[in-house]
């Protein structure tokens, strides 16, 4: 079978490229990749989940990431190697193609990422990527799980595999991409807290306010990466995923509750505690805040403290309470700190509940601005700066 990007005139000079997009943020991904330059977007196709535009542009190849990083709308672009036909679950042209892209480069350091974009196969992606992958240990050529140098991400349609350069750090589906790598990630949310952090340049001084933090993947990433946290949320955390050494302390207002201390009670790097307690706050990397009183809980808390750097909020509730928590916790943040709000799209309207949202944030925060990130499901994200 032959390379189908071989025989496609798309004239000298162009890039080829795939770009994936949430099929629900479709026509505003596709208005964003229309401002590419000499774009020509030739292939399109779509699966319940993801839309993907297969396009050529004259954008440098060099240019490729920071070009994706200013789209609100679009998950990835991913230069295009080679495209191949697909007969059913015989890979042999998928395999053949893979292994020319591999060989072309000096290093041959690599691992294989594949995702199914309306592709009908009894196999998982997952199932696809080994046999993929023994069939270029049958060459000669191992794929490293751990540290590879370059990922390949393997896009397959309904008849048509496309082989794409993604990059180690920016895997399409970090969570199920995870266990290869030593973090062990509690939840894909994670993920999201990752990608904002990268997409707007957040880099968090001072203590990180989490508000909707259970099962805790926010404040595990944060806390992994140096932060110390103040996560508010009834529901409980994690707690045995957070590296030894953490010291954690939970503050309920009722710290004899038979569950709170099950839940707790194996660990001795964990204080459970009631809010009036005298402790001295400062000692513990995290504080779960168990209560409905929160505005008084923070004030107490932020006298031993001082005020945030970092706002996130992850609730599950409307377009709306999100932003109305944001603007009711203003009072808790440093000038200039960032704010993380994930916005719930209940409905399509996607730019009504943006706008309801900046509307709310506006008497305190500034910089609004909105990305649609990769492992966002039925959600946005938006980023600001407290006035
Ligand atoms: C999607 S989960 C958050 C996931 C979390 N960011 C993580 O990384 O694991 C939403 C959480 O918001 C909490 N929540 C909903 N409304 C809330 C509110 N008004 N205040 C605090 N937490 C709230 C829920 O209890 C739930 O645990």
């Amino acid at each position: 079978m032959g390379d189908l990007l071989e025989q496609a005139d798309y004239g000298f000079d162009s890039l080829h490229y795939v770009a994936l997009a949430d099929t629900r943020f479709a026509n505003y991904a596709k208005k964003e990749l229309s401002k590419l330059p000499s774009n020509s977007i030739t292939f399109q196709t779509h699966h319940i989940e993801t839309w993907m535009f297969s396009g050529s542009s004259s954008i440098a190849e060099k240019d490729l990431s920071d070009v994706s990083r200013k789209f609100s709308f679009v998950d990835n672009i991913l230069k295009l190697h080679s495209q191949v036909e697909l007969n059913g679950d015989d890979y042999s042209s998928l395999e053949g193609a893979i292994a020319k892209v591999i060989k072309k480069e000096d290093s041959h350091s690599f691992s294989i990422e594949v995702k199914k974009i309306g592709f009908v196969s009894e196999k998982k992606a997952k199932d696809i990527e080994v046999i993929l992958g023994l069939h270029m240990e049958s060459l000669g050529i191992i794929p490293e799980l751990k540290n590879p140098k370059r990922t390949i991400l393997v896009a397959l349609t309904k008849n048509i595999g496309f082989v794409c350069e993604s990059s180690p750090s920016n895997h399409v589906d970090r969570f199920r991409q995870a266990n290869a790598s030593k973090y062990a990630a509690i939840n894909r949310a994670e993920y999201k807290i990752i990608e904002a952090m990268q997409f707007f340049g957040i880099n968090p001084t001072g203590y990180v306010l989490d508000i909707g933090a259970a099962p805790g993947g926010w404040t595990h990433c944060l806390s992994e990466l140096g932060s110390k946290i103040v996560a508010i949320d009834y529901g409980l955390l994690f707690y045995d995923k957070f590296s030894n050494g953490k010291k954690i302390l939970v503050l309920a207002e009722h710290p004899d509750e038979q569950t709170l201390v099950n839940a707790t009670k194996n660990f001795d790097n964990i204080t459970l505690a009631a809010f009036d307690s005298e402790l001295k706050y400062s000692d513990f990397d995290i504080i779960h805040v168990r209560a409905s009183n929160i505005p008084d809980v923070l004030q107490h808390i932020i006298k031993a403290i001082g005020k945030f750097g970092m706002l996130m909020i992850d609730i599950n509730g409307s377009s709306t309470e999100g932003a109305h928590l944001a603007d009711m916790s203003a009072n808790f943040m440093k000038s200039g700190a960032d704010l993380v709000l994930t916005v719930k799209l209940q409905n399509m309207a996607v730019m009504r509940h943006v706008s309801k949202a900046e509307e709310i944030l506006s008497g305190k925060y500034n910089s609004v601005s909105v990305k649609k990130l990769p492992h966002n499901r039925e959600e946005i994200t938006l980023h600001a700066a407290r006035d």
